[in-house]
């Protein structure tokens, strides 16, 4: 038992590291060159895919760990009427939201070099993939908050 809440703040903070660090990495080092034609399409479409990988496989690594954490730290009434609280029900919908603009921008990327475009197909997924990146920032100023000792 005494294991179990380790390998959970573990895998939590392992995960939005890697997370938040793909997307901003994708948005502000590799979608730049794309809009510019200058990146090879398979290749593009192999880090968008490790992208959404990394994004599927982070849901259920946070569903799981982030549930474990809510459970062990927070009642209903403690999640839903603290600072605290709203801290991490603000956490929840940015992850749900930046989840769902990765899904749509990577997509939109992949449907148009498999139809054998790149700046087109960059061009569409720019908004998601800038907004993603936009709410990553926003999501680790949130952890940091709830990371910081003492602050609420
Ligand atoms: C299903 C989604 C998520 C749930 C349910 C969840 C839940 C939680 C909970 C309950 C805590 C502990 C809060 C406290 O110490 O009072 C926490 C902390 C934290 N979360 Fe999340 N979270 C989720 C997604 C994310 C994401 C996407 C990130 C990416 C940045 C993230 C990063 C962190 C960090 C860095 C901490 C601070 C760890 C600590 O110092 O204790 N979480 N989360």
């Amino acid at each position: 038992m005494e294991i179990v809440n380790p390998v959970m703040w573990s895998l939590h903070v392992g995960f939005a590291v890697l997370w938040t660090g793909s997307v901003l990495f994708v948005a502000l080092a590799v979608l730049p060159p794309a809009l510019r034609g200058d990146v090879d399409g398979g290749v593009l479409e192999g880090i968008v895919g490790r992208l959404r990988w990394i994004t599927r496989v982070g849901a259920l690594v946070f569903l799981a760990s982030g549930g474990h954490m809510a459970g062990t730290l927070y009642t209903f009434e403690s999640l839903t009427g603290t600072g605290r609280g709203h801290l991490v029900l603000t956490m929840i919908a940015l992850w749900f939201l930046i989840t769902g603009l990765v899904e749509v921008g990577s997509g939109k990327l992949t449907d148009g070099l498999d139809a054998g475009k790149l700046r087109e197909p960059a061009r569409d997924a720019k908004p998601f993939l800038y907004g993603a990146a936009g709410l990553s920032v926003v999501l680790v100023g949130t952890a940091g908050l709830l990371a910081t000792p003492g602050i609420m």
